[in-house]
């Protein structure tokens, strides 16, 4: 009897530890973070929907938007007035529907909730929030006006948002706690105030005044004093942000204790606006580069701060995402331009910084539309699903790798290979062997033979080494050339073989092999796109 009730026990344990292992979650191996859903390794190829789009209705005329453009998940909102319309009164029959619709159709969803902040103001907050300023007070400029920002020192209004947060998990939960449609969870949207730096009523000054707490003293590792002694010129900013991403942590909180699924924040940039002063270019107080210190002292319930990413040159793009991608926080890049340099953007978020996923905003935009006048260096009339058609070839292309692409990342074994104005090429370091990626057309001259560059800047490509002497490679227009690493005793290097191919269910298949033609000259990537697999030797 003993026996038979261990044995039971045991049988139990492990289907708990199974249905355990396939909530989604970010997991942390080492200094690698991977996302899996259904226990497996899942690489988001989004999109997210207009702000006014999270209506079952409106999602019918968009979810063939998605499959057109192969991607993975649909990032939709929830919005706390259409959940909560009366104090304690929830109607969650929108967010069934979405969810049973994206199910479906085998489309992932990240939800968005919109509640206390959107975009730094309080739009989304219900009309019972907004109305009722005395009980759900907004913040004060430093002139004593009041701006429409709900105060993040509010008690009664961060009790109210958790509590609708926490009741829509509860919900999800019941709804999907076993299919897990729903694979994440965003936390409000860009939080932070714009009007104001920071909320300069009485009690807010009074605090203000007073000693920064000890523990993001401890977690910064500075010495303890006053606001503006500990954090000078950023005080009121840094103020902002700690009390900010306390509520955030606070709603989180209660979200993740009555449904466990991985959360996170996204922010609204400082990089490169304006003055960039808070509270005017950005929303003061939001999780900024310089405030992602302050702000991941203060959630512990958040598992990713997430950068929407708009920054137009690669530069920029790198610097971004090498500010979020740190030991504490994965990178995922919840929000991005979807045409253009974007495209190529994808390489570097995916190769170069391991981005937990891609996701262009305003997705809805596309089905049908043409673009208005005035675009640079798009002719109006062209239509917008022309127009991302070199990311749709991208979700197309990589779609099927993404398992494996999450697999190489954090590895040091994946890296991109992108055209940029002026870099025509790029020389890769592997283990044994440097690859050269060249883009356009090859220019013979003093010193070997160099590339011209293509005429929209079209090559973007990823190489991932997964064995010493064997390659893959995936992307577009990108002339691709092998020699042993400097310093070889074998000077020259030989295709053993190479396949051009895709994944299915996590498996290379293999589609035809090249050689030839095909090989003879040099080895390319077509402006169509492939993958190819390679096998090389020295000699
Ligand atoms: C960033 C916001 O997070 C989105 O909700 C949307 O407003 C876009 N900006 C518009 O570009």
């Amino acid at each position: 009897m003993l026996l038979i009730t261990k044995a039971l026990t045991l049988a139990a344990l492990l289907a708990l530890s199974a249905a355990a292992s396939s909530m989604p979650q970010v997991v942390k191996q080492g200094r690698k973070f991977t996302l899996t859903v259904d226990g497996k390794p899942f690489i988001v190829l989004g999109g997210q929907v207009n702000n006014s789009s999270g209506w079952p209705d409106r999602m019918q005329e968009i979810w063939p938007v998605f499959k057109a453009l192969h991607a993975n998940t649909a990032e939709v909102p929830v919005y706390w007035e259409a959940v909560e319309p009366q104090p304690g009164e929830f109607h969650f029959e929108a967010v069934d529907q979405i969810v049973l619709d994206a199910r479906a159709q085998n489309i992932r969803l990240i939800l968005l909730w919109f509640a206390t902040w959107k975009n730094g103001v309080m739009d989304y907050a219900p009309g019972w929030v907004k109305a009722d300023a005395a009980k759900y007070p907004r913040m004060i400029d430093s002139g004593g006006k009041l701006v429409r920002v709900l105060s993040p020192h509010s008690e009664a209004t961060m009790a109210a948002d958790r509590n609708a947060f926490a009741a829509f998990m509860r919900h999800l939960k019941d709804l999907d706690g076993e299919q897990h449609t729903v694979i994440l969870v965003q936390v409000e949207n860009e939080p932070g105030s714009l009007f104001t730096d920071r909320d300069h009523s009485p009690a807010s000054n009074q605090l203000f005044e007073g000693p920064v707490p000890a523990s993001l003293i401890a977690a910064l590792h500075r010495p303890p004093g006053t606001w503006s002694q500990v954090f000078g010129p950023e005080s009121d900013e840094a103020f902002a942000a700690w009390h900010v991403a306390k509520y955030v942590n606070s709603v989180a909180a209660a979200g993740k204790q009555a449904y466990g699924l991985p959360l996170y924040v996204n922010v609204w940039l400082r990089e490169q606006k304006n003055f960039m002063r808070p509270g005017e270019a950005y929303p003061s107080g939001g999780a900024t580069s310089n405030m992602l210190d302050v702000w991941k002292a203060a959630t512990p319930s958040v598992d990713i701060i997430a950068p929407d990413v708009y920054v137009m040159d690669y530069a920029s793009y790198h610097r971004v995402c090498e500010s979020y991608s740190r030991p504490d926080n994965p990178l995922l890049i919840p929000e991005t331009g979807g045409f253009g340099a974007f495209a190529r953007y994808m390489f570097y978020a995916l190769a170069d910084h391991d981005s937990l996923g891609f996701s262009p905003f305003g997705i809805d935009r596309i089905s049908g539309a043409a673009v208005p006048e005035g675009i640079p260096g798009v002719a109006a009339g062209t239509s917008l699903m022309d127009l991302v058609r070199p990311m749709l070839d991208n979700y197309r292309l990589l779609g099927p790798a993404l398992e494996q692409i999450a697999a190489w990342q954090g590895t040091g074994k994946l890296h991109s290979a992108v055209e940029e104005d002026q870099i025509t090429e790029r020389l890769l370091t592997f283990t044994n062997y440097e690859v050269l990626a060249q883009f356009g057309r090859p220019i013979v001259s003093y010193g070997g033979t160099f590339a011209s560059g293509t005429d929209r800047k079209t090559g973007r490509s990823m190489v991932a080494e997964v064995a010493p002497d064997e390659f893959i490679l995936m992307g577009f227009d990108t002339r691709l050339r092998f020699e042993p690493r400097r310093g070889s005793r074998s000077p020259k290097a030989q295709f053993l073989w190479v396949e051009e191919g895709t994944y299915e269910n996590g498996s290379w298949k293999p589609i035809r092999r090249l050689n030839g033609d095909e090989t003879f000259f040099e080895l390319s990537l077509p402006p169509q796109g492939a993958i190819l697999r390679v096998k090389l030797m020295t000699f």
